[in-house]
């Protein structure tokens, strides 16, 4: 008797629990965006190696620009750490426009940092990925 109704509450408190879990993905897919978001990451941090600073504007731009699921409900959070990495990546385009290859580099781990904070978060199995 107790059990037939505690059991489907119990059901709806771990569904409510699984929803704040770290790794937890939004309710969309965003591997295809990522897999561009890495290439430009890796072009702009290739470009920067080897001095090229005018040829990483390109990448950085348009990550300056990522729109995740435009329109789509997101959970609590994400789209906060999505702007504050359009915001470091803006940054980033700036200092290479500038020739500024120390602030560039600068600018590219505080961008590596927010691939990593919205990782730890949304992504399944955390930064370290699944
Ligand atoms: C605002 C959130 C957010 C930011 C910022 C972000 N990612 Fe992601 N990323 C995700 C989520 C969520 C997943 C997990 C998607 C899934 O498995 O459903 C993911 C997964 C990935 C994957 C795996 C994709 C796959 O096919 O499994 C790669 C690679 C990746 N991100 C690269 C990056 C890099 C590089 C950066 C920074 C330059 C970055 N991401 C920034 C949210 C973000």
């Amino acid at each position: 008797m107790v059990r037939s109704f505690l059991s489907p509450l119990l059901v709806v408190a771990l569904a409510a629990c699984a929803r704040d879990v770290p790794g937890s993905p939004p309710p969309f897919d965003v591997r295809p965006a990522m897999a561009a978001v890495r290439e430009d990451a890796a072009q702009i941090a290739r470009h920067l190696d080897s001095a090229a600073l005018a040829d990483a504007i390109l990448p950085a731009r348009r990550l300056a620009e990522l729109r995740l699921a435009p329109g789509l409900a997101a959970p609590p959070g994400f789209r906060e750490l999505e702007q504050d990495f359009r915001a470091v990546a803006a940054d980033l385009a700036n200092a290479l426009e500038a020739e500024d290859g120390a602030a560039a580099a600068r600018s590219l781990d505080g961008l590596l940092a927010r691939c990593a904070a919205c990782h730890a978060r949304f992504r399944p199995g955390g930064a370290a990925g699944r």
